[in-house]
């Protein structure tokens, strides 16, 4: 099973970005702990950071027929992009959308997300360890529609 793990916007910046918010954790660390998890769980990983909108798009569509699922934290586009849920929607793989902090316990414009509609799941507010939560919940899933 291939499972993508897509990091948007100001990602790449984890550990030293407003650590308050988001921990101090560098991607490098989060990405450690899931090649762990996926030993475990009998997974393949791929992992995948970009800035730009157009970008996560491509990457999205480039999962057609080779990925199995996706974990996603798209960042401040989580809140905006028709245009990365529309390529989930094109593509058919399932998803589930990860954000560091409690999007919900932020500021209005923060509360939404256009992502989600379409997601397996979303998992918001566990921090970095969010991303081994989603990854158990979306392997446990998709191993149960086999
Ligand atoms: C975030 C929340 C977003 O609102 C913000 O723009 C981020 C990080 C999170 O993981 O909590 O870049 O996705």
């Amino acid at each position: 099973m291939l499972i993508a793990v897509l990091n948007g916007p100001n990602l790449n910046l984890l550990g030293i970005r407003e650590p308050e918010l988001y921990g101090r954790e560098s991607l490098a660390d989060i990405e450690e702990r899931l090649r762990g998890v996926a030993r475990e769980l009998h997974v393949d990983l791929e992992f995948a950071q970009r800035n730009g909108e157009g970008e996560l798009v491509e990457l999205v569509q480039s999962l057609r027929g080779r990925a199995d699922g996706a974990l996603i934290n798209a960042g401040a586009y989580s809140h905006s992009s028709l245009a990365i849920r529309d390529a989930f929607a094109a593509v058919q793989v399932p998803f589930v959308e990860v954000h560091l902090s409690n999007i919900f316990a932020r500021e209005p414009e923060r509360r939404r997300s256009t992502l989600a509609g379409h997601a397996l799941a979303l998992v918001c507010g566990f921090g970095a360890r969010g991303y081994e939560l989603a990854l158990r919940g979306l392997v446990a899933s998709l191993s149960s529609r086999e």
